[in-house]
């Protein structure tokens, strides 16, 4: 793309960390709404996308599920992201999850600011965190390295101002852009059936913008947009660079971190889905005869 053609876009920003430290809590506070009390058993099962607009500019934040099972989902997940939030729980400590967390943010190249949550608790003991954090090659700034570490507590609300002055400025940094003007290309945050609805799935638009109407190949399948919708559950028509957006109009449900784009008309949508389904059931046909 030339310069030009560029527009600034807002982080995306990949809430990562150990089991129950307290992600999707923190994500909630930020929101001001309550997702983990309708969560079943409090685990996150999907990656959720939110669009969150602050005093500081839109920030949109994809949550992840702290469950082992779901690492390689985790893993995809950094692909699509500016920057990682690491959260570590103040009175449990870095952990196995959050070991993962970093070196999957460092594979990816993502740069990892970290949230010390659960500051309310008396057990809380940052400076323990600090301490297996710097063990770890990250050490936060007041001790002299460039981490950027925020001290919360998502259920006081304690450091969120901050933590989002933090997330704003290291965006700043980035100077995040990317072309409005052009076919939407981005990939799947989570996707499902749905009874009614049919396949649906939340999309992460990179650059491009996606219409209702577009044509558009993800994965094996190719598909038509048949509606939009925000991640505050409002029907839109189009949806640009960085916006999580549920789309209708998959012809099967695709798998989480699969690319999504949009093709100029149905007959090379078709075209290349079909392609892609026979060189896969040619790998599924080789796999099977091994
Ligand atoms: P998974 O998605 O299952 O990995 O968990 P999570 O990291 O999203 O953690 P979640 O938000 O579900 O919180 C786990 C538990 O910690 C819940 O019982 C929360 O109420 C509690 N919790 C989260 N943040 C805080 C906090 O700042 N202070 C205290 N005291 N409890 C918290
Ligand atoms: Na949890
Ligand atoms: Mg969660």
């Amino acid at each position: 793309d030339a310069p030009e053609t560029l527009k600034p876009r807002p982080p995306v920003v990949t809430i990562m960390g150990h089991v129950d430290h307290g992600k999707t809590s923190l994500l909630d506070a930020i929101r001001k709404t309550n997702v983990t009390g309708g969560e079943a058993g409090g685990i996150t099962q999907h990656i959720g996308a939110y669009h969150v607009k602050t005093k500081r500019g839109e920030i949109v934040f994809l949550d992840t599920p702290g469950h082992e099972a779901f690492t390689a989902m985790r893993a995809r997940g950094a692909q699509v992201t500016d920057l990682v939030i690491l959260v570590v729980a103040a009175d449990d400590g870095v952990m196995e999850q959050t070991r993962e967390a970093i070196n999957h943010s460092r594979a990816a190249g993502v740069p990892i600011m970290v949230a010390v949550n659960k500051m309310d608790k008396p057990s809380a003991d940052p400076d323990r965190v600090l301490r297996e954090l710097a063990e770890l090659g990250l050490q936060a700034e007041e001790w002299g390295g460039d981490t950027i570490v925020a001290k919360v507590a998502a259920k006081t609300r304690m450091g969120l101002d901050e933590l989002l002055e933090m997330v704003a400025l290291q965006s700043e940094i980035m100077e995040l852009k990317a072309n409005p003007d052009k076919f939407a290309r981005g990939h799947i945050v989570e996707a499902k059936l749905d009874k009614g609805r049919g396949p649906v799935a939340t999309v992460l638009i990179q650059e491009g913008t996606l219409r209702q109407g577009d044509n558009f190949v993800c994965g094996p399948f190719s598909g038509r947009v048949r509606a939009l919708m925000s991640d505050q559950g409002k029907k839109v028509k189009d949806a640009g660079p960085s916006l999580p957006v549920e789309v209708q109009g998959f012809e099967g449900v695709p798998e989480a971190g699969e690319e999504f784009f949009v093709v100029s008309d149905e007959k090379l949508a078709r075209r290349i889905a079909d392609s892609r389904a026979i060189k896969q059931r040619e790998r599924d046909l080789a796999s099977e005869s091994r």
